[in-house]
């Protein structure tokens, strides 16, 4: 069968304090109404036969609302600590079996055209079938240092290289056969496992372990803590040889940080001044006086006062913060 996985263990620190450890931005209703998760599940409910959700014990129960509301079965894997996405997905790739087919997804991200979406998809799983890892690639609109880039040669992939420095990226940029990584994957579970067994078996083994003393889903905290914590992105497609790209024309972000929430909501109207500062999280007047693309967040319990380009830099203050997460 076709299993749509949803990845939702993370925490969304970098759109602190909208995003919550409690609440998580994937959960929150501040995007059209729907939460992001809820989207997500809408998105593929036509494409796939199941759906597997691999999140934390912290925000399971938020999932299960929005599955319930739904009326979506579901089979549910519950890490005890995140562990990353290379042991995310292989839980999801062991509770399969070895020929289902697997979309993964996170399920904090804003898709924009539904057909073209339909399509990369269906061409992916075609792809997948056939053995192939895919990668659904977007075309690239600066230089940005947070994503993965495919460099292509049309479907076939030279190299993945995850989180490249600004020189690189800059470079990839000029080279013009690169594209992002949207961070969604398609491929036969057992074909992944293979792979990761290959390059990362420290991560296969230890993650085996932890799906087979599972408990209806839950998994146990001190095994989960000895498996490496590393991503999908370094542990396999960086290596593999198996990798596709499915050229993607679907209208994308990752809503990552407040700098491209801030371009998102420009692209759907949401108001900006003569300096380019805006508000998020209240209706309330508010002046930017003698500043300049800044953005003001107002959530009742905390707030932020941003200068855009410092955007990644929100992580940190997360980090650093004792309560209020
Ligand atoms: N269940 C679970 N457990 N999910 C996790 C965990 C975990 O331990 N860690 C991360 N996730 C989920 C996140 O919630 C997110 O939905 C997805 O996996 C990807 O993790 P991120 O931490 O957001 O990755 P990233 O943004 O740094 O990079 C990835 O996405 C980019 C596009 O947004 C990479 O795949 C990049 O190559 C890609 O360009
Ligand atoms: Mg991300």
């Amino acid at each position: 069968s076709i299993i749509h996985v949803i990845l939702t263990g993370g925490v969304g620190s970098r759109l602190w304090p909208l995003s919550r450890k409690s609440q998580p931005k994937q959960y929150l209703d501040i995007f059209d109404g729907k939460s992001l998760f809820e989207m997500t599940v809408d998105r593929n409910r036509n494409i796939a036969d199941k759906v597997m959700v691999v999140g934390n014990i912290d925000n399971c129960h938020l999932s299960r609302n929005i599955l319930e509301k739904t009326s979506t079965s579901y089979i549910d894997i519950i890490e005890s600590t995140p562990r990353n996405t290379a042991a995310a997905i292989a839980f999801a790739a062991f509770a399969a079996d070895p020929d289902d087919i697997l979309i993964v997804t996170p399920s904090d991200h804003i898709i924009g055209d539904m057909a073209e979406y339909e399509t990369a998809i269906q061409e992916a799983v075609e792809k997948a079938s056939q053995g192939a890892i895919v990668t659904f690639g977007i075309v690239p609109t600066k230089p940005e240092t947070g994503y993965g880039y495919i460099e292509r040669k049309g479907d076939d992939v030279i190299s993945f290289r995850e989180k490249p420095n600004q020189v690189s990226a800059r470079d990839f940029i000029a080279k013009g056969n690169f594209l992002w990584n949207s961070g969604m994957f398609c491929f036969k579970a057992g074909v992944l496992l293979e792979e990761l067994k290959a390059f990362h078996p420290e991560v296969y083994d230890k993650s085996k372990l932890v799906w087979e003393s599972n408990t209806n889903g839950n998994l146990d905290l001190a095994l989960s803590m000895d498996i490496p914590s590393i991503s999908i992105d370094y542990a396999v497609m960086e290596r593999s040889k198996k990798i596709k790209v499915v050229s993607s024309k679907f209208a994308w972000s990752d809503l990552g940080s407040f700098e491209s929430v801030y371009d998102y909501l420009v692209t759907i109207g949401h108001t900006v001044d003569e300096n380019g500062n805006m508000v998020i999280g209240t209706t309330n007047y508010t002046a930017f006086i003698g500043v300049k693309d800044t953005i003001f967040v107002y959530t009742p319990t905390a707030n932020l006062i941003l200068k855009k380009e410092f955007s990644q830099d929100v992580k940190s203050v997360y980090n650093a913060l004792e309560r209020d997460k």
